[in-house]
Formats: C-alpha cells, sequence, structure tokens
C-alpha cells in the first residue's frame, strides 16, 4: 500500500496572548493513500485552506461555550478546498472537488458530513474558501438576515477590505445603502473606495476621535453596524445608532489575543435607540447556501461583485499568514495554497 508524506501544521499547544509562529510546528509525517475497511469518511487530498480569525479562538481551550478547541500535538483544522481521493460515502466519488473543515495538511481524512460538493468550476477554485465559501456566507447572512437593510439606509463596516467586509460593503451597495468601511492601512482605504465601491472609508489607526469619525461620515447616525471588531469601535459606534438600528455581530478580532477583554462603556445606548445587536454564528445559516450561491454567482460573472484574496504560497508559510490577520498583514481574503489542483 503506497505510504506518502503528509506534511502537517500542528499546534504544540494551547496559545496565551498574540499567536507567534513557533506556537506551530510544521512536521512530515506519512499517510496511506487508502481508506480503512468499511469507512464511510473522505480521503481527502488539501488544495486550499482558509485563514479565518476564529481559528486563534480554538488556540484556547474552549472557553467560548460551545465552538470547540483544536487539539494540540494534532493538526490545526479549519476550512479548505480539497479534492476527493476516495470516498467511503454515497454521495461522494473520486475526483469530487469539496469545500468545508478539513486539517492543515496535505491529505485528510475527514468525515463527510457537513462537507459542500463544489459544482461551479468556472471561477478560481480559492474562492469556496472566500467569497462562495464561509466567508461569503457569513456576509451575506449577517447583513441581510440580520441587518434587515433597507434602501437608503446608513451602514458601517469595520475589518472593512477583509474577507467578510469586503462583501458586506459591496452587498450594501447593491442594496441600495451608503456605505462606508474602516481598515488600518492607507492601501485598504484605497481598496475600499476604489475597488469595492466604498462611499467613504477612513483608516482607524489615524483616528484617536473615533466618535468624531463616525459623526464626520454619519451626520445622521447609523442604521446598521456590521461589527467585525468590537472594543473602541463598538463603543464610538453605540453613540452613533440611530433609533431602531442593528448591529449584527459577526467578530470581535480585537479581543481574540487578549488574556483580559476589554470593557464597552455605552451599552446603555441600546436602550435609549432601541438597537436590535444580535450575535450570529455562520453556520446555523447554510441551510441558507444554495439559495446564496444563486445571488452571488451571477454578481460574480457579471462583475457586480469584485473579491480580493492574498495567497500564501505552502503550507509551510500557513502559520506566519494565519498570524498576519491579527496584525492586519493580509490584505483581502487569506488564503494558503498546498496544492494547485
Ligand atoms: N460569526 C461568524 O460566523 C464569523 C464567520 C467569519 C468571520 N467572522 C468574524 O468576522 C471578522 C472578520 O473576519 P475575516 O475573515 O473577514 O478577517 P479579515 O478581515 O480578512 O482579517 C482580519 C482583519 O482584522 C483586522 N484587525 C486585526 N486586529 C485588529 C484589531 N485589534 N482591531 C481592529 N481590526 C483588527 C485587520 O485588518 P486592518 O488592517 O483593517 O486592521 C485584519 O486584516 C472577524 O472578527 C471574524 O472572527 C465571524
Amino acid at each position: 500500500m503506497t505510504q506518502v508524506r503528509n506534511k502537517q501544521v500542528i499546534l504544540k499547544d494551547y496559545v496565551s496572548g498574540f499567536p507567534k509562529e513557533s506556537d506551530m510546528n510544521i512536521v512530515d509525517s506519512t499517510i496511506t493513500l487508502k481508506l480503512p475497511q468499511d469507512s464511510n469518511e473522505l480521503l481527502l487530498k488539501n488544495l486550499y485552506l482558509s485563514c479565518d480569525p476564529y481559528m486563534r479562538i480554538l488556540m484556547t481551550k474552549d472557553t467560548t461555550g460551545g465552538l470547540g478547541a483544536h487539539t494540540p500535538g494534532s493538526p490545526l483544522i479549519g476550512y479548505g478546498v480539497s479534492k476527493v481521493l476516495e470516498s467511503g460515502h454515497q454521495d461522494y466519488k473520486k475526483g469530487d472537488l469539496v469545500w468545508g473543515i478539513t486539517k492543515w495538511e496535505e491529505y485528510s481524512l475527514i468525515p463527510a458530513a457537513g462537507m459542500f460538493k463544489i459544482e461551479h468550476t468556472d471561477v478560481p477554485l480559492s474562492y469556496y474558501t472566500g467569497i462562495l465559501g464561509m466567508p461569503g456566507m457569513t456576509a451575506y447572512a449577517g447583513f441581510f438576515e440580520l441587518g434587515c437593510p433597507k434602501k437608503g439606509e446608513n451602514v458601517f463596516v469595520s475589518a472593512a477590505s477583509g474577507a467578510v467586509g469586503q462583501l458586506v460593503g459591496q452587498f450594501a451597495k447593491l442594496a441600495g445603502c451608503y456605505v462606508v468601511g474602516s481598515a488600518g492601512t492607507k492601501e485598504k482605504v484605497d481598496l475600499l473606495k476604489n475597488k469595492f465601491g466604498y462611499d467613504e472609508a477612513f483608516n482607524y489607526k489615524e483616528e484617536h476621535d473615533l466618535n468624531a469619525a463616525l459623526k464626520r461620515y454619519f451626520p445622521e447616525g447609523i442604521d446598521i453596524y456590521f461589527e467585525n471588531v468590537g472594543s473602541k469601535t463598538l463603543d464610538a459606534v453605540l453613540l452613533n445608532m440611530r433609533v431602531h438600528g442593528r448591529i449584527p455581530v459577526c467578530g470581535m478580532i480585537s479581543q481574540y489575543n487578549l488574556t483580559q477583554p476589554e470593557g464597552v462603556t455605552n451599552l446603555a445606548h441600546l436602550i435609549y435607540k432601541r438597537i436590535h445587536m444580535q450575535g450570529f454564528v455562520v453556520v446555523d445559516y447554510y441551510h441558507l447556501y444554495t439559495k446564496f450561491l444563486e445571488f452571488v454567482s451571477p454578481l460574480i460573472r457579471e462583475g457586480k461583485v469584485v473579491y480580493v484574496e492574498d495567497i500564501a504560497e505552502g503550507l509551510e508559510n500557513g502559520p506566519a499568514a494565519l498570524i498576519g490577520l491579527y496584525n492586519g498583514r493580509n490584505v483581502g481574503k487569506q488564503v494558503v495554497v498546498v496544492a494547485h489542483e
């Protein structure tokens, strides 16, 4: 039976504080490219891996009340695009392309449940780690299902140029909204305005008074805040929300590396302004995936929605790419190429 090298990214131990490349090891193990007898799993060749901010949360012993955790000594788990080498499940066959939760290694044995079969291949396959995968669904569900946008409303998006944010801004424009985004560099601010169609954008690192910045861009207040970062940004937003505003709470990346979370002081504005603020996890919306594909696929084909990726070549460059999310090194969706199809 053929044994081949299986390069892996192993989490050494649970992480405290800001993650470092040295928290992960690149190791060469081996794998037999054959499904164990009676297995109903899939044997996958991983092609693209997705760097997602929540992966840092899983590097801490589970304190989230259910999101789970990576296992020290084992490969990281995360979203990816893979090719089926062998299938023990009737719905999949050799050669199928799938996206879903896999492991940070060259080849993986994965339960078939929860994998999505890729039917359209007229777009880059890596898009299934981003616009056509989990982040795309997140932007869609968070903005349309929780944000409930109406034409002419005012929308603010933080971490606006990233995997999720770049789409929220474009969806907001398609819905006829005025949309402003914040990001951490001039290059990203330029992208927001010149590529993703944001009406306005600013570099939050250059604004020492975020409340004043928001008042400048939203003199009449914010109807929808798509929350990606938390902390000071959320506090300033609360002061600028309109009555009956909505805050889909997608993420709070500023908090993921802190041992002591920061406080938010303006929560009473939720009452004064009757704001609907709701956290969500995208997996609860996967039943909408087909509807989402029907919505977004023609928009991609017609060039009405664009998507920017930041590609790191090689599994060995995965740890640096992942860590880059927490200092803003990525410009657009951070993808790691394990193998080209
Ligand atoms: N609820 C869900 O199901 C779900 C699903 C997917 C993603 N999310 C969340 O959505 C958010 C965006 O995810 P993404 O995949 O689109 O990531 P991303 O925006 O592609 O990458 C993360 C970006 O966050 C910004 N950032 C990092 N540290 C920050 C800090 N301390 N303060 C402010 N900004 C900071 C950086 O951009 P700058 O250069 O602009 O600072 C960085 O590039 C994250 O909070 C993530 O956890 C939630």
